[in-house]
């Protein structure tokens, strides 16, 4: 068949959900900022959001595929989230509410608090050698000392990774090795469900495999012994520096100086790492936050629930709420523990106005049930997110009328590790919202959906996302490897960002999100895409998640294989199947309807909460299975792959 399309739609959502006129007046965004200038409006925020020691001379330079912004100006990071609140008289304003996952475990912090803290961890850093440009791995769960070293970093002008607390000693090593790593911050254990996780234990393995590491800081949390290398490891209480500010005054940065590097896996085992500058960066990342979280900061409780050590923590739990003043809560347990209400009684005692976080997480929720939200009152929300996968018009739905108690705005914000900052979302008080969609590219960001030959797609159509435009926090690069730089994200397309998503934009111009490129299913000539076959099967009142993969099929080319989490752990029956079979069919047709269907009490998910896909196309295929290493639970996968055997033989 032919088509103007690269990807076909199918999903037809047509609920709607303009703003209240309540909000809309006291919002911080107006219709009128989609008018303002893309020049204007960067140079607005990067004065509004920002201070400088000294001021930029230009806005940007665009010389694809690198980027350059506010060229000429000088900051701090540090300075921007600590210091300059202390000194406008907010010293006595809370910056953290933390919550440790044992039972009466709080801290709150305040920006005082954090001053002297960060002081004290950057007098410590700078007497054990680490000046500007010095590479700084950190390694924690999440910990106050963990947001507390990165600004320590930004404070020194040393460039840092943090490496997500679940992940391996190989992981820690190879990325500390591919940045050149000096220094290592990292705490004794950490505390997860209850039990401990050894992270000094694994950092020691990961600085055996690399001798460019030669001091490694250890932060206590738990209080158990852990082995201490005489020389390499010093305690923070030991070495705790100075914390008197005239001590150690922000080192004055250029704009385009490295802030921190992220890794990202890529299809090869390599992982990537991601540059982020100093000045795009952090003006990308407070005017988004500002804007999409409406944020004010004397009144508002923000609390985005993911991980510090992923970039929506660096940029929405760190940077940008810490440049903006707010107040937020951190969280360094799991949701479930010591029960399932865990969150909403943090949302209850710190009364959250802002809610910040992944379908993964809300389709959890849902699994286990609304009764647990119920029990707590969660009328202090005002404002609710989402990010890291399309979400499912079902699961929208569920987070606006559970949690939201159907007054609270939903964004669901589309970005990447690359990106630095939220690019595709509604804005709060000014876009009307349709569940499954991110709406409208943010203020002078230039998005468009391609054909495979570099065509747009018009509405209705789907195709490949795109930026047209850099924008400040655009990533500056990987790590050492610009020909992977270049090939990754610019060889598809001249000049044009190509962000590996593929995408449709409706009448309305409202993008939604059709899931990675790679995932793309091709059935009888039909290009479908696995999020609107998930969001089918997740609209069946007793699914709670799923996940679609193709097998090969001698007449239809693909044939779509489900897999399929029922609400409450419910196992699946032959009748049940064919129900869901049919419930597909009725919602976006027959063409869509998978071969088979696979229950499963759970998904194989990244550590970050994402659908493998390519382990559950194994699966499908009957194929071993490829590189598991970056599952958070091995264990998943095998199961689902003996049930699919055992489910063979109901294929039609
Ligand atoms: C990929 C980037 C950005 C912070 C967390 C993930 C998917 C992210 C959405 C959304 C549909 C989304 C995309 C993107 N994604 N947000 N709102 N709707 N898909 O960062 O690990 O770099 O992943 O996550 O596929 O490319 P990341």
């Amino acid at each position: 068949m032919t088509t103007e399309q690269t990807i076909d739609t199918l999903f037809l959502e047509e609920r709607r959900y303009p703003p209240s006129a309540e909000f809309a007046a006291q919002a911080n965004a107006t219709s009128a900022i989609y008018e303002e200038d893309f020049e204007s409006f960067w140079a607005r925020n990067a004065s509004e959001r920002v201070s400088w020691f000294e001021p930029f001379s230009t806005l940007y330079e665009w010389e694809p595929p690198y980027t350059k912004w506010f060229l000429g100006g000088k900051l701090n990071v540090s300075y921007n989230c600590v210091d300059r609140h202390v000194e406008h008289g907010r010293g006595a304003k809370v910056a953290f509410h933390w919550e440790g996952e044992p039972d009466g475990d709080l801290r709150a912090i305040t920006y005082e608090d954090l001053q002297h803290e960060v002081v004290a961890f950057a007098n410590t850093l700078k007497e054990l050698g680490v000046e500007k440009g010095t590479p700084v791995a950190i390694y924690m769960g999440m910990v106050p000392e963990l947001p507390i070293a990165m600004l320590a970093c930004t404070r020194l002008g040393a460039p840092h990774t943090v490496v997500f607390g679940g992940f391996s000693a190989d992981s820690l090593s190879d990325r500390m090795n591919d940045m050149g790593c000096e220094v290592l911050v990292t705490q004794d254990e950490a505390w997860r469900r209850g039990t401990t996780v050894p992270l000094k234990r694994i950092a020691d393995d990961a600085m055996s495999d690399a001798p460019g590491v030669k001091t490694c800081i250890v932060v206590r949390r738990t209080g158990n012994d852990v082995p201490m290398a005489e020389g390499r490891d010093h305690w923070y209480h030991d070495v705790r520096g100075s914390d008197d500010p005239a001590s150690c005054p922000p080192e004055p940065m250029d704009a385009e100086d490295l802030l921190f590097l992220m890794y990202t896996s890529g299809t090869t085992a390599k992982p990537k790492g991601i540059a982020h500058t100093t000045g795009g960066y952090l003006v990308g990342a407070a005017a988004t936050h500002y804007y999409v979280f409406d944020l004010k900061p004397d009144a508002d409780v923000y609390w985005c629930a993911a991980d510090v050590g992923w970039i929506t923590g660096h940029s929405y739990i760190v940077y940008g709420p810490l440049c903006n003043g707010a107040t937020s809560v951190m969280y360094e347990g799991t949701p479930d523990y010591p029960d399932k209400d865990r969150w909403w009684s943090i949302i209850e005692r710190y009364g959250v106005t802002i809610l910040y976080t992944a379908p993964t997480a809300i389709r959890s929720h849902m699994k286990w049930g609304p009764e647990h939200a119920a029990k707590h009152d969660l009328t202090s929300l005002r404002l609710l997110g989402s990010v890291g996968e399309p979400i499912n018009p079902e699961a929208w739905v569920w987070y606006h009328e559970n949690i939201g108690g159907e007054r609270c705005p939903i964004v669901d914000t589309w970005w990447q590790t690359e990106t630095g900052m939220i690019l595709i979302t509604p804005l709060p008080g000014v876009t009307t919202t349709k569940p499954g969609s991110a709406t409208q590219p943010f203020p002078g960001v230039d998005a468009a959906v391609f054909s495979e030959s570099g065509d747009e797609v018009g509405p209705g159509g789907g195709g490949y996302l795109v930026l047209k435009r850099p924008w400040p926090a655009m990533l500056r690069g990987i790590f050492g490897d610009d020909a992977r730089y270049r090939e990754t994200y610019w060889s598809k397309y001249d000049g044009v960002y190509f962000a590996g998503d593929g995408a449709r934009v409706d009448e309305d111009g409202d993008f939604w999100l059709l899931g990675r490129v790679d995932d793309v299913m091709n059935v009888s000539g039909h290009r479908i895409s696995t999020i609107e076959v998930e969001s089918a099967l997740v609209d069946h009142p007793e699914v709670a998640e799923a996940a679609v993969a193709a097998r090969n099929d001698a007449t239809t080319g693909q044939a779509i294989v489900a897999f399929v989490t029922l609400k409450g752990g419910a196992d699946g029956s032959v009748a049940k199947l064919e129900e869901l079979r049919n419930h597909v069919a009725q919602k976006i047709g027959p063409i869509a309807k998978p071969a088979n269907i696979v229950f499963t009490p759970e998904l194989p998910k990244t550590r970050s909460g994402k659908i493998m896909r390519r382990l559950l196309r194994d699966v499908a295929e009957n194929r071993p299975l490829g590189d598991t290493t970056t599952l958070a639970d091995p264990t998943v996968v095998e199961e689902i792959r003996d049930r699919g055997q055992a489910e063979a033989g109901k294929e039609d």
